[in-house]
């Protein structure tokens, strides 16, 4: 075979769309409900893995919402978040950019600077030990207000300076990106680099409208923008990327199966498709997990897959030297 395991497990890779919040494994979930003395729903971490099956985004969000209600203090956010830094060591992700989702805490009494202040502490804690680099961007929730959306961003201004951008998640359909195009430029005039979701479950003009109206510098999925040439030919000439997560894709019924998933056609059709893996522990796997599910059911080749690493690090918002350094040990291989 072209492409080995071990070849995979060595390819240095990136994360650009990664809920911190969704990467709450069964086995937290119930350790931090224990510790913090919050009751679950479930009696058992097979009953909470067997919840798991899902019809829909919202359905999936449903979970996810209750889940991240176990999260309180500094400390479990520190615990989540070494934990998936942890994950991203094993499958050599050596740069990730992490969503989190102030409002869901804030709405039960956590305040932002504790979620923050834990995040930030394993982020740091994981640049010293493992070499990992990161970047933070808050998500404004879509199916909430604008008027909340501009309540969470006065709260988050004392603290900019431990953010790098803004995005926007949650309910898609229904939320279009023009909600919040008068929040998101007050997020510009305040400097912050801005990414949407779009065209996950929403139709390709949600993508139009977070390019136009949002002003983003990525499209967070955007597996739906191949159904509008239009918007194809848009991508490619600004080069915006696509944070591609094929396994949340089947598990939210985006595709019914990976072999029908269209990475290899976004790239064929020359956009900068980058592989990610959302919320990996409602979804069934981590980044490498989503390599190597994606190298063999679409049976990628060797440059397929390069050409994934190489685009997931000109996606990134690190430094162009540290982006060339990382892109020559990839074409290397
Ligand atoms: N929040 C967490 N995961 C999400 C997804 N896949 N789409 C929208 N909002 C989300
Ligand atoms: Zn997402």
């Amino acid at each position: 075979m072209d492409v080995t395991a071990d070849w995979l497990a060595r390819l240095p890779k990136t994360e650009l769309h990664l809920h911190i919040e969704g990467t709450l494994e069964p086995e937290l979930m119930f350790a931090l409900a224990q510790r913090n003395g919050v009751r679950l729903p479930y009696d058992s971490v097979e009953a909470v893995r067997a919840a798991y099956d899902f019809a829909n985004l919202q359905s999936f969000l449903d979970l996810y919402y209750a889940g991240a209600g176990v999260l309180l203090t500094e400390q479990d956010f520190y615990d989540l978040t070494a934990a998936y830094l942890l994950r991203c060591r094993a499958d050599r992700v050596v740069h990730t950019e992490l969503f989190f989702d102030p409002q869901t805490h804030t709405a039960r009494g956590v305040p932002y600077a504790t979620v923050l202040a834990g995040i930030r502490r394993a982020l740091t804690d994981a640049h010293e030990q493992f070499a990992i680099s990161s970047k933070l961007i808050l998500c404004f929730l879509r199916h909430l207000s604008e008027e909340e959306g501009f309540a969470t961003l006065r709260e988050a201004e004392p603290y900019l300076d431990l953010i790098d951008g803004v995005g926007l998640d949650s309910s898609e359909v229904g939320h279009p990106p023009e909600k919040f195009a008068r929040l998101f430029a007050r997020c510009k005039a305040l400097g912050l680099p801005r990414v949407a979701h779009a065209g996950e479950e929403g139709p390709p003009d949600y993508v139009w409208q977070a390019l136009d109206l949002l002003d983003v510098c990525r499209i967070d999925h955007g597996v739906r923008a191949l159904e509008d040439p239009a918007l194809v030919d848009e991508l490619k000439r600004r080069r915006i990327p696509l944070t591609v997560c094929p396994l949340s894709n089947i598990r939210l019924k985006v595709f019914q199966r990976l072999s029908d998933h269209n990475l290899r056609a976004l790239l064929e059709a020359g956009l900068v498709a980058t592989v990610n893996s959302d919320d990996p522990a409602y979804f069934g796997g981590y980044v490498g997990e989503n390599w190597r599910a994606c190298a063999a059911a679409l049976q990628l080749t060797r440059a397929e897959l390069k050409q994934l690493a190489v685009n997931g690090f000109t996606g990134s918002w690190l430094p162009e030297v540290e982006q060339a350094r990382w892109i020559a040990e990839i074409e290397a291989m």
